[in-house]
């Protein structure tokens, strides 16, 4: 049945990733580990680190600029800026205000979600919430981190993991049809396990200990959860959709390691040549790898406009989510 329905549509994508590149070999000569060990247990075969003085609200602004351009619209057009990040240039304000203030946007709503790795997928659902409900008209929904400052350089099991860059969308408001075949967000499935919370969490806070503390992980208990907890998302955003996993064209998953991302294509049935995998040229960037991948697989021509798509992700909480959308 035809029932006209505002849909929050993804109209241009960016990624950025600072320029210096630091490879398993290079952290081979400061920590004991090798590149061998890094990529058969990760998939990961080098990182990227932001520049001194380079800030999570400079990649965010990079990216953000992209997606702009790719979606044929100004810093005027913009109207909503979100920005998913663990890693914020300071407590406050947000990135967010940051990039409205870098890319000259007008005054707006601006502000950031923390959800760690899981950030994108939360921010998309809350611009979903403002732009199908005509709140918004053209929403930049950005993840953005520079993970490598909260890294204990002695901790091989951490540091080898993760890396800066970021990723952005440019959301707009178009009118469907209510079916499947609607461009834009079409189901989301979020969730949140306080009680885990020591298996991935950052040592240090403004209220705590007054610094920003580093990252800690268990990091083979979290792998457990996360094929699980993923693959249960995903087809709880399948059924909200109304579509079965085959129809989905590609599987954008959050970035953290190449054995998570193929246990969770297996589990819940996706073929593996629908899985778009970036993990191996910059690691973990948290919130900024959903945008990141989803740039890289429309630039190699791989994701076209129509496609169904699929994300997901899990992270520090921790929480986890999925969304389908047709592109
Ligand atoms: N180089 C060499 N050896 C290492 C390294 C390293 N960089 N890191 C750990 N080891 C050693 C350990 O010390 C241990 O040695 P031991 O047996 O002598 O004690 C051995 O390798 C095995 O350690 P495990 O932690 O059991 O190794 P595992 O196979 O689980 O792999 C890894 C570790 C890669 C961290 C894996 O557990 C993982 O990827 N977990 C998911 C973590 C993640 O992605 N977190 C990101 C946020 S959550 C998310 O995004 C989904």
């Amino acid at each position: 049945m035809i029932k006209p329905t505002l849909r929050s549509v993804i109209t241009g994508v960016g990624g950025y990733l600072p320029e210096d590149i630091v490879t398993n070999a290079d952290l081979a000569k400061t920590v004991d580990t090798s590149d061998e060990w890094i990529f058969e247990r990760t998939g990961i075969r080098q990182r990227h680190k932001a520049a001194e003085g380079q800030y999570t609200s400079d990649l965010a602004t990079e990216a953000a600029l992209k997606a702009l351009a790719a979606a044929g619209r100004g810093p005027q057009h913009v109207d909503l800026i979100i920005v998913a990040t663990t890693t914020p240039d300071l407590t406050f304000p947000s990135v967010a205000t940051m990039v409205q203030a870098k890319i000259g946007a007008p005054v707006g709503i601006a502000f950031d979600v923390q959800a760690v790795c899981s950030g994108f997928v939360y921010a998309l659902s809350v611009a979903d919430g403002f732009v199908a409900r005509g709140l918004a008209k053209c929403a930049l929904v950005i993840g953005a981190e520079t993970m490598t400052r909260l890294m204990d350089w002695h901790d091989r099991g951490t540091c080898v993991l993760f890396g800066d860059g970021a990723g952005a969308v440019v959301l707009e408001g178009q009118m469907g049809q209510g079916t499947t075949a609607d461009r834009g967000m079409l189901g989301f499935s979020l969730r949140a396990d306080g009680t885990k919370r020591d298996l991935l969490y950052v040592d240090g806070g403004p209220s705590t200990t007054g610094t920003t503390g580093k990252l800690r992980m268990a990091g083979n208990q979290v792998f457990r959860h996360a094929v699980v907890n993923i693959s249960e998302a995903i087809e709880a955003s399948a059924a909200v959709a109304g579509v079965s996993i085959d129809q989905i064209d590609w599987f954008v998953p959050h970035q953290a390691n190449q054995r998570i991302l193929e246990g969770v294509a297996r589990r819940v049935g996706l073929d593996e040549h629908k899985v778009i995998s970036t993990v191996s040229i910059h690691a973990n960037t948290s919130a900024a790898s959903i945008p990141l991948a989803l740039a890289h697989g429309i630039d190699d021509g791989r994701i076209k406009p129509g496609h169904m798509v699929l994300l997901e992700a899990m992270g520090g909480g921790l929480t986890w989510g999925a969304c389908v959308l047709r592109l």
